[in-house]
């Protein structure tokens, strides 16, 4: 594996890996590796020829107020961690060199990013586009993997993807979970041991949701309230968003069919966690 920082750099080692017919699977990350980082770069390894992980803490992606500063950093720990599970390139750009005095260009997708996480973080997505937008021009993949951890984030860059013709593809790999059902996330550090057993009524509430939809229920209202009500019993627990979505446009629904996405987001103490389940529903 080799490490590269310089943007230069980075286009040469991939325009070579073109030239001599390689694929290039790209997955990015903001660094600080745990197993669901991990499953990408794994499902890298198996579609590409050469696998590319960008790691770089994105500060456009961060509101006035959230926790850029604070988001944790283990370079070490992330560039062993990369190399065992198959990276043949570990990409961490400076902000200086993404960033450089001047910038002023943004990519931005309307409606998808104006609903779910996108009400509480303004201008959270506008900052993965760009970055991500950036990093697909600098790397050149053939494909890029993404975690349905962050469904919506996946769906606006599938969209982004499609309208500005980008000549790649998007993976989308499955949840990777703690032994309790916690979605795998950087942020989880910041649990102490009382918030971190809180967090175990997230996925519960969902499959609980799931369980109800397979009796027979449709109406989205009362599975929404249902999620609230379980989410409601944990004192520490407060609820930014449980939604239930149309699993391609976002748009809420108030009867279930087809493709659906129940997604929540719901703040215990320092942490901000997501989750979210994607059902396939029978009329
Ligand atoms: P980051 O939070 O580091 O996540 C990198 C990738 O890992 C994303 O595609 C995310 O969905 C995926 N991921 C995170 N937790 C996961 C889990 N438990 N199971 C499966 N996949 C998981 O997402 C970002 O960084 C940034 O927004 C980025 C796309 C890199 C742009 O800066």
């Amino acid at each position: 594996m080799i490490t590269i920082e310089g943007i230069t750099q980075m286009r040469g080692v991939s325009r070579k890996a073109r030239e001599e017919g390689k694929l290039i699977a790209l997955v990015p990350t903001m660094g600080f590796f745990h197993e669901g980082h991990l499953s990408l770069i794994r499902k890298a390894r198996k579609v590409g020829d050469l696998v590319v992980v960008s790691s770089f803490v994105n500060p456009s992606q961060f509101g006035p107020g959230e926790d850029y500063g604070a988001y944790p950093r283990e370079p070490e720990r992330d560039r062993t961690l990369a190399e065992e599970n198959g990276t043949d390139v570990l990409f961490s750009p400076s902000i200086e060199e993404m960033y450089p005095q001047g910038y002023s260009t943004w990519v931005e997708v309307e409606g998808l990013t104006e609903v779910l996480c996108g009400r509480s973080r303004p201008g959270h997505f506008r900052g993965v586009t760009t970055v991500v937008t950036k990093l697909f021009h600098i790397v050149q993949p053939h494909y890029a993997i993404f975690g349905q951890k962050d469904y919506q984030q996946a769906q606006v860059i599938k969209r982004m993807v499609d309208d500005l013709n980008f000549d790649l593809r998007i993976l989308v790999e499955p949840t990777v979970r703690e032994p309790d059902g916690l979605a795998m996330s950087s942020r989880n550090l910041y649990l102490t041991p009382a918030e971190r057993k809180d967090t175990v009524i997230l996925y519960p509430s969902l499959l609980r949701a799931q369980e109800l939809v397979q009796e027979g229920e449709r109406d989205a209202g009362r599975i929404s309230d249902m999620i609230r009500k379980m989410i409601a019993d944990v004192e520490r627990a407060e609820i930014d968003y449980v939604s239930i979505v149309d699993g391609e446009n976002l748009r809420p629904i108030s009867q279930l069919k087809g493709k659906v996405l129940i997604a929540l987001a719901v703040k215990i103490g320092k942490a901000r966690l997501i989750d979210n389940i994607l059902l396939s529903v029978d009329e």
